[in-house]
């Protein structure tokens, strides 16, 4: 069974030039690259992408961080993808992170924490949906 995931390198992975080493790691896994595209959100999309965390202290923080450059949104497949992905990425504080996880060799901060990848099949099809709409 295959299942996909909504990727993003953040705006931080784009300016520190971190895209390709997100996509080889991707590669490498078996994952499948089935669409990606270089934009820049408006503040619609981001708030809508970061719903769920709307009453969060962060939610300004990260809402002008992910408006502030462009990133790489992309959809992968594969077997268990959502899961696969964030095995990839790493924690999400990348103090904590393991190393060898793209969080855990490349960040400190846990805002700048280079991706994205979605939590869960409900929340991939919804992310996807926003992102990629056509792909439906
Ligand atoms: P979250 O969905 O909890 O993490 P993940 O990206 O691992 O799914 O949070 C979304 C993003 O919000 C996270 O990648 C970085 C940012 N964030 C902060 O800036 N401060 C925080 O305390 C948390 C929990 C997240
Ligand atoms: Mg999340």
């Amino acid at each position: 069974m295959s299942e996909r995931s909504l990727v993003l390198v953040k705006p931080d992975g784009v300016r520190r030039g971190l895209v390709g080493d997100v996509i080889a790691r991707i590669e490498r896994k078996g994952l499948k690259i089935v669409a990606l595209e270089l934009r820049t959100l408006d503040r619609e999309v981001a708030e809508t992408h970061y719903e769920e965390h709307r009453e969060r202290p962060f939610f300004g923080s990260l809402v002008e961080f992910i408006t502030g450059g462009p990133l790489v949104a992309m959809v992968v497949e594969g077997p268990r993808a959502v899961e696969a992905f964030r095995a990839l990425a790493g924690a999400t504080d990348p103090v904590a992170s393991a190393p060898g996880t793209i969080r855990g060799d490349h960040a400190l901060e846990i805002q700048e924490n280079i991706v994205h990848g979605s939590d869960s099949a409900a929340s991939a099809e919804r992310e996807i949906k926003l992102f990629f709409p056509d792909l439906f």
